[in-house]
């Protein structure tokens, strides 16, 4: 479903060229539910911004469905749904419907189609209280419920998230978490979700990515990160060890020589 292969972006901000995302090589099965983890700034959001076709890649190849996101976007847009945590994809003043039926209108989605999926994904999520409320006057918690349904109403079969969970309350979290497993197990919908929640993670993924400094750290099981700090089993402390420890060593080179992906390299 998603194929990264020595993926690199830099950007170049008055003479000062930061790598943010480097060799970075991983692939996504169709059904997968994969987290992402890693510290601020370390190209997380940037990689997601090159699947989703919003950036396109200074180096390396990616395809996602079988596209080259940003040459394809339209193509792209039917095959994805995307959302940002840090920001909304809905109309600021107007009620949650009238931005539901704009988008029906932008992916050109049948109106029966749409009905069923709406009346399905208003139920998974409960949001039938507010649809008539404006956007800029829901909770976070609310939005956040109104900006995935907004993501999913063209029946993606990938769903990528960058921090959903951010900011909300434990009870909309587990909410919105409850909803993504259902959407993984019951419907095959392939999920990528990056999070600072680690329990997030513990809950919701068979498998974690960390990236470090713009590279793929780590690819593998919950149980495989824990092991990783031999002693510790909270996987708060792994995460909190391997962190600072990145922050010890200074940022690294631009890439080196193409090599396999690495599995562990803490
Ligand atoms: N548009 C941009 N222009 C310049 N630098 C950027 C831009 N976007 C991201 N960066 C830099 O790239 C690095 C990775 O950023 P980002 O992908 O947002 O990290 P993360 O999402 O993991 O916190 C950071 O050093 C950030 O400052
Ligand atoms: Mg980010």
């Amino acid at each position: 479903m998603i194929e990264v292969d020595r993926l690199g972006r830099t950007f170049k901000v008055r003479g000062t060229v930061t790598h943010a995302v480097q060799d970075l090589s991983f692939g996504i099965e169709a059904g997968e539910f994969v987290g992402c983890l890693g510290p601020n700034g370390a190209g997380k959001s940037t990689t997601i911004k090159m699947l989703t076709g919003i950036l396109a890649p200074t180096s390396g190849r990616l395809r996602v469905a079988g596209l080259d996101p940003s040459r394809r976007r339209t193509a792209l847009a039917r095959e994805i749904g995307v959302v940002f945590g840090q920001r909304t994809t809905l109309w600021w003043d107007l009620p949650l419907k009238d931005s539901f039926e704009l988008v029906r209108l932008l992916y050109k989605v049948d109106r029966g189609v749409f009905r069923r999926r709406l009346d399905e994904l208003c139920a998974l999520l409960d949001i039938g209280d507010f649809l008539t409320t404006p956007v800029r006057q829901l909770s976070l918690g609310q939005r956040m419920q109104g900006d995935i349904t907004a993501a999913l109403l063209h029946d993606p079969p990938i769903l990528i998230l960058d921090e959903p969970t951010i900011g909300l309350d434990v009870v909309s979290k587990a909410g919105v978490r409850d909803f993504l497993r259902r959407l993984n197990a019951e419907n095959g919908t392939t999920i990528l979700l990056t999070t600072h929640d680690l329990g997030d993670i513990e809950r919701l993924c068979r498998r974690v990515m960390l990236i470090d400094h713009g590279r793929l750290a780590f690819d593998g099981t919950v149980a495989g990160l824990r092991a990783i700090v031999p002693g510790e089993d909270s996987i708060e402390e792994v995460v909190t060890h391997l962190y600072l420890s990145s922050r010890r060593s200074p940022r690294t080179p631009p890439p080196r020589p193409a090599q396999d992906p690495p599995s562990v390299t803490a």
